[in-house]
């Protein structure tokens, strides 16, 4: 959570930091500021509310020089306000500071520092660092670079930073341990920034900072790299493969609907190169080497949080019909905290479309501790997760923008279906036959999804006749249940209607005695194994006079004489169904919101990358 992103070289600095906040309001939107250093001046302008509101506030003011750094918050400590925004100064107002994460042991700082005479604006754990800095400086007459280096020897939590130093112009400092930090190297100039969405327009060569590492960035000498230990790294710098175009909206109102659509493309891109139908096979390069391990596994965890842990719920099915082997579904965040049995046969799946999610990495530390072999499968490359796991597959689905995720959860569960499938085929657990049905039923997907996505205004119509709903269900069973609980998160966390997803036959023990004539009930009722039980379910909703919306297989003609609106979506194989009865889901969710005036994109309270537990 939170963004940062910061500059120094011979351009102007303030369009780059604004126009790079811009990119990373995803991280946090609550207050955003920057800092410029120009001519001897340090001047920081920071204000509650978005990056718009930032620029309203630095409106005919000093917005001069060429180095700058810049921030956009989402609050832990302290409220979201002016004060608590960032950057964060030293009393004596010559360092100041942007933080992505949380410094643990802030207090303790803070209780030291006061009793050497410091005093303190905001409630924030940041601006405890910047004085710790700034107390190290003058204590022992050391350059920025050192007291930072000192300074975060004696900090505990996670940390992106960057700081400046009025006093010493041509220097930028930065540290991560934690939290991403992006360095981008462009001619004669450089560029910091929590991903590498702000720095793609400029430079394609960038640096990962690793964890525990410190850049100086000096406009004389270049970036140095050393470690907080005091030792000398030799910066690896690599080519981006991200293009301009995708952190764009094209043309679509909102980065969600346009990741909707994106999706046959995004499904698509995660099988190119790993679904072979000419030679009937499923190699992900990425696991190859564990593909042994697999096959011998006695089990398989998987952890993530949010869309990842539901398309988690997607892979337990997967794995255990096609390779049977028994897997375990966990939220990160409780997996950390239980002391849970892992061994070394087990194989640790972690899924997360940033790469940076707090508590999934923590998961993974302590699964990796224990001995188990950890698989990623995420989105953003070079992202934490994907370097401290063994091995993975990325998902190929481009830039996520839009906080609730869409493109990302599909690209998901297409690689979990390939991985399944894979696995299965070595391991016999698939007929041949089988085998190939579902290749060629996986490789019809993405012309499925363009077909399901052709229905919108059908789905815009109901999108209208339930906006104004309070409360709402979705049932699933099987394959479709992870699919309801996706779309009853997707509602909440866009439009938010309270709604909640459930098994269809689990509706009898207590959410049916919520169902009246104002209760929208959305139904999966696609063809397959459990059709006929999902329409007995139907009946008790129907009997309760709940409204139905049922997602079935074109052509139905039974659920469409009970449901008050059927969408149809194209037939496929059951394990298939979820990448295709999503989608309308997604859907209808955008639509609502935009139709009771939400800022979809930036939902309230909510931010695209969790980077703090
Ligand atoms: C946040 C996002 C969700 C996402 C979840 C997990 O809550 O708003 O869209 O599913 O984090 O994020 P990850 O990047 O690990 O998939």
């Amino acid at each position: 959570m939170c963004g940062i992103v910061a500059y120094m070289g011979e351009k102007q600095a303030y369009p780059i930091l604004i126009n790079g906040l811009r990119r990373l309001e995803y991280r946090g939107y609550d207050s955003a500021g920057v800092a410029l250093l120009r001519e001897g001046d340090l001047n920081v302008y920071k204000c509650q509310g978005k990056v718009s509101d930032l620029e309203a506030h630095t409106m005919g003011k000093e917005l001069g020089g060429t180095v700058g750094i810049g921030h956009t918050r989402w609050a832990t400590h302290g409220p979201p306000n002016d004060v608590n925004a960032h950057p964060h100064q030293s009393t004596s107002g010559d360092l100041a500071l942007i933080h992505n994460g949380i410094i643990e042991n802030y207090a303790a700082i803070k209780e030291e520092l006061l009793h050497r005479g410091h005093s303190f604006q905001s409630d924030t754990d940041t601006e405890v660092l910047v004085h710790l800095i700034d107390d190290i400086q003058r204590s022992e007459g050391v350059d920025l670079a050192e007291a930072v280096r000192l300074a975060l020897n004696s900090v505990v939590g996670a940390y992106a930073i960057v700081v400046l130093d009025r006093k010493d112009p041509d220097v930028m400092v930065a540290a991560r341990k934690s939290s991403p930090l992006v360095i981008g190297i462009g001619d004669g100039e450089h560029f910091l920034a929590s991903d590498a969405t702000p720095i793609v327009e400029h430079t394609k060569n960038v640096v990962y900072l690793e964890d525990g590492e410190i850049a100086v960035i000096d406009r004389r000498k270049g970036l140095k790299i050393r470690n907080i230990k005091n030792q000398v790294k030799t910066p690896f710098i690599q080519e981006l493969e991200m293009h301009l175009e995708t952190l764009e909206k094209g043309g679509y109102d909102h980065f969600m609907l346009k990741e909707i659509h994106e999706q046959p493309r995004s499904i698509r891109d995660s099988m190119r190169g790993r679904l072979n139908l000419a030679k009937g096979e499923v190699v992900l390069g990425g696991i190859t080497d564990y593909e042994q391990k697999f096959v011998q596994a006695k089990r398989i965890l998987i952890v993530g949080c949010g869309t990842s842990w539901h398309a988690g719920l997607v892979g337990e099915y997967l794995f255990e019909e096609l390779a049977r082997i028994p897997v375990e579904v966990e939220y990160a965040s409780e997996f950390r905290y239980r002391n849970p049995v892992i061994n070394e046969d087990d194989i640790v799946i972690a899924i997360s479309q940033s790469g940076e999610t707090a508590d999934t990495l923590a998961a993974i530390e302590l699964a990796k501790g224990k001995g188990a072999t950890i698989i990623g499968i995420c989105n953003v490359v070079g992202s934490s997760i994907a370097r401290v796991t063994h091995a993975g597959s990325y998902t190929h689905a481009g830039p996520e923008i839009g906080v609730a995720s869409t493109k990302a959860f599909t690209a998901q569960v297409t690689v979990l279906t390939l991985m399944a499938l894979m696995i299965g085929q070595r391991k016999g657990t698939i007929a041949g036959s089988r085998f190939h049905r579902l290749l060629n039923e996986l490789d019809a997907i993405p012309a499925k999804v363009e077909k399901v996505l052709q229905g919108e205004a059908q789905i815009k119509y109901i999108a209208d006749i339930y906006k104004e709903a309070s409360n709402a269900l979705y049932l699933g069973r099987g394959y479709s249940f992870p699919v309801a609980l996706e779309g009853a998160l997707k509602l909440k966390e866009i439009s938010y209607i309270h709604a909640e997803g459930y098994p269809a036959a689990e509706m009898k023990h207590g959410p049916i005695a919520l169902i009246d004539e104002e209760m929208p009930v959305f139904v999966i009722a696609t063809k397959g194994a459990s059709y006929e039980k999902v329409v007995s379910n139907i009946q008790e909703v129907k009997a309760r006079k709940g409204k139905i919306i049922a997602i079935v297989t074109e052509g139905d003609t039974v659920v469409d004489g009970l449901a008050d609106h059927v969408i149809g979506i194209p037939d496929t194989a059951d394990p298939l169904v979820p990448l295709l009865s999503v989608i309308p889901l997604q859907l209808i969710s955008y639509h609502i919101a935009v139709m009771r005036g939400c800022n979809v994109d930036q939902p309230r309270n909510l931010a695209k990358s969790v980077t703090v537990e």
